[in-house]
């Protein structure tokens, strides 16, 4: 039981986008689903004076000497403000498992983290529609044009459909997806990633509203082919939202290389996930592929491989 101000954790998910990245952000639909194997820890425990420790980025600060937009002061200082209560000062450590800038959602991840931590640390539980508001506010601070995706299905914890302005419907999953998750070891800056496909969009609306209607059929066929478990049809999908992907500028070649390897050793479908640039990259195999997918992605340069899969929904 938490007693208000003892010391409090609170975690939340990573997460990897299926399909329809960056079309997500100009209103077309995409798929998502959390990773539980890496996530975002916050422990909150009164101190002295209000601070955050986040050894993953080399902070270790005073809350009030971080710039006053820092999304880390910001979301403790918008959950204060939403919670209505004026603390005593805490220290937040953020330990968090989530590569940094690698498409995972650290960032919304450890804004939902801290959220739910200084609830709990005030006696509190946030409804979750309100944690996702907050979430939201602070990923406009991180990446400027934020889909809300990445917030949604970390908050949420569940798979999902997102679209953005008309909130999100639980993916159907009908069988098992085994999934294996690499990463190039770039860094990919949803930011800039997110503001070159607009820089471009803004010189070629017609061409690239057509990829990202484009881009919303792949996600429909990923979507049916999930919903009645058809994995080799969930790889044609994902195949084509990378060609698409690439059309928009946002693979790269190390991102291609991994995409590559992991085709050429029996996936049924392989793309980068989120804001791509770098960061990650995910492949959809045959249940026993797994194994074979993990070792060839190492082969070519990944600098971490996640295995998992991605397990069926309840029937309605
Ligand atoms: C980032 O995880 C996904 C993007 O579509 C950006 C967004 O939806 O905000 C690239």
């Amino acid at each position: 039981m938490n007693l208000p101000f003892a010391a409090v954790e609170a975690r939340a998910p990573g997460k990897i986008i299926l399909a329809g990245e960056h079309a997500v952000v100009y209103g077309r639909p995409a798929l998502a689903v959390p990773v539980f194997g890496v996530q975002a820890r916050v422990r909150v425990t009164p101190a002295p004076q209000a601070w955050v420790h986040a050894p993953a980025v080399h902070l270790d600060a005073a809350l009030a000497d971080l710039p006053a937009m820092h999304p880390l002061r910001q979301a403790v200082e918008r959950t204060w403000a939403a919670l209505a209560t004026r603390p005593r000062p805490v220290r937040v450590h953020i330990a968090s498992t989530i590569p940094v800038a690698a498409g995972l959602g650290s960032g919304a991840a450890v804004t939902v983290a801290i959220v739910r931590a200084l609830a709990a640390f005030a006696g509190r539980v946030l409804p979750p529609e309100q944690v996702n508001a907050l979430a939201y506010a602070v990923e406009k601070l991180h990446h400027g044009t934020p889909s809300g995706i990445d917030n949604t299905v970390i908050t949420y914890g569940r798979p999902l459909v997102y679209r953005k302005g008309a909130g999100w419907e639980l993916l159907q999953v009908a069988r098992p997806v085994p999934l294996v998750i690499a990463d190039t070891g770039h860094p990919a800056p949803t930011r800039d990633m997110v503001a070159g496909v607009r820089t471009r969009w803004q010189a070629a609306r017609d061409r690239y509203e057509a990829l990202f209607d484009a881009i919303a059929e792949a996600v429909a066929a990923a979507r049916h082919a999930l919903a009645v478990g058809d994995l080799p049809a969930l790889g044609r999908a994902l195949r084509a939202n990378q060609r698409l992907l690439q059309a928009i500028g946002v693979s790269s070649p190390a991102l291609d290389t991994l995409v590559d390897a992991a085709l050429a050793t029996g996936a049924y479908g392989a793309k980068l996930s989120g804001a791509g640039g770098g960061g990650n990259m995910l492949a959809v195999t045959p249940p026993e592929g797994q194994a074979a997918v993990a070792q060839a992605l190492r082969a070519a340069g990944a600098t971490r491989v996640i295995v998992t899969t991605l397990p069926p929904t309840e029937a309605a």
